[in-house]
């Protein structure tokens, strides 16, 4: 018998898993498509790693290990300036799955959440596999694709709407949102009583502006979940190492959900995750450092050959605007890989907004990024 299920059948294909494909298969494409850091994980993990790979034949606490959980506490306290205790908090199989129970067990069939757009591509399949509405955000680039206070209050709606997602950094657009417009947002939510979902996967790379978190402001702590990531901080990627910190009850649901969807985060990337959050500080702005060379490069390259491209003033990626050559971002990327053997995803992967964008990733070796904006930039005279 083949019956898949519609839910399934309605999710968009992504273009990245088909574009790693090519990648793999043919070397000579230069990928500025992946989102995951092109580093090694620090040495002192990778030793950690080895030493604790002896011991990990059973499973953890499915919330999360308390040792780990009380690392979490420490670290969002000093870092996030969060307070919490063991029961707000879940570690999950990256920060991926935590979106996911959270969308699962905050809202019903029907409800609404807020969801930016563009944005990162893994909230829309989440949000409309558990069959809830999302109600897109519109970022504009004439303000640097932050989200906009106004346009939350245009369309929430005190029955319906039940949680709205932020991401800072922003993957796409590399925004990072300023503390006035988190404290309107965050009046928002408490006036409206809903969820602020606040995706802070790329936390710590941020080049100028300071990062802070929803979840520090005052009176948040009843509506803010912090969802953080060991893939992007410690290029951990591959270990599935997230939590999320949030409201007792609702950190409790996700919990159980959690039992039922993986059991527990690996035990190994557990052990290992306590180490992680004692990584010297060196090692993270040496990696910092190298993003921050790669994005000054990538910028004035695309400003250069006529792509316009806002400076990310986080995570690693230029989101470039195409409309001057082509108005459709596929069609663009699909001739640029075909003619030049560059890939880059295309603006619409994430969100209808994404149109007339291109996303470059500079989690990539600085001597292909050269030689990939030198090919574009032939593309473009073409
Ligand atoms: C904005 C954002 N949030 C969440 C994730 C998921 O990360 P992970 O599940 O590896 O923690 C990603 C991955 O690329 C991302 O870009």
């Amino acid at each position: 018998m083949v019956h898949i299920s519609e839910r399934e059948l309605e999710l968009p294909d992504a273009v990245i898993g088909k574009l790693i494909k090519l990648t793999i298969e043919d070397k000579s494409i230069i990928s500025l498509g992946h989102g995951e850091p092109d580093f090694n994980t620090f040495k002192p993990i990778i030793k950690y790693t080895k030493r604790f790979a002896k011991n990990c034949n059973h499973y953890s606490q499915p919330g999360g290990r308390l040792e780990l959980k009380e690392a979490i506490l420490k670290k969002i306290k000093k870092d996030n300036k969060i307070n919490a205790d063991v029961d707000n908090v879940v570690v999950t199989c990256g920060s991926q799955e935590a979106i996911f129970l959270a969308t699962a067990c905050a809202l019903d069939v029907s409800e609404e959440v807020m969801v930016p757009n563009p944005s990162y591509l893994g909230y829309m399949p989440a949000v409309e596999l558990l069959n809830v509405n999302p109600v897109p955000l519109q970022l504009k680039e004439n303000n640097k694709f932050e989200i906009n206070p106004d346009d939350i209050k245009k369309v929430i709606n005190k029955k319906r709407t039940k949680a709205i997602i932020i991401n800072s950094p922003s993957n796409p657009t590399g925004n990072v949102i300023r503390k006035n417009v988190l404290e309107e947002i965050a009046d928002i939510a408490v006036d409206n009583d809903v969820y602020v979902f606040s995706d802070e996967a790329y936390e710590k790379i941020v080049y100028d502006k300071k990062f802070v978190s929803i979840g520090s402001l005052n009176g948040m702590q009843k509506h803010v979940v912090t969802f953080q990531s060991f893939s992007k901080t410690y290029a951990m990627c591959g270990y599935r190492l997230g939590y999320a910190v949030g409201p007792r009850k609702l950190i409790n649901a996700m919990t159980s959900v959690h039992v039922y969807t993986t059991v527990t985060a690996p035990t190994l990337s557990q052990l290992v995750g306590i180490k992680a959050l004692e990584t010297k500080q060196k090692y993270i702005d040496e990696m910092v450092g190298i993003y921050r060379k790669r994005r000054d490069f990538i910028v004035k390259r695309m400003n250069e050959i006529g792509l316009k491209t806002i400076k990310p003033d986080g995570a690693f990626y230029a989101f470039s605007n195409i409309r001057n050559f082509d108005k459709k971002s596929s069609r663009f990327a699909a001739d640029l890989l075909r003619k030049t053997k560059v890939a880059v995803i295309p603006g619409t992967e994430f969100g209808i907004y994404g149109e007339g964008y291109i996303r470059c990733s500079f989690a990539t070796h600085i001597k292909l990024i050269e030689e990939a904006m030198n090919r574009l930039e032939k593309f473009l005279k073409n």
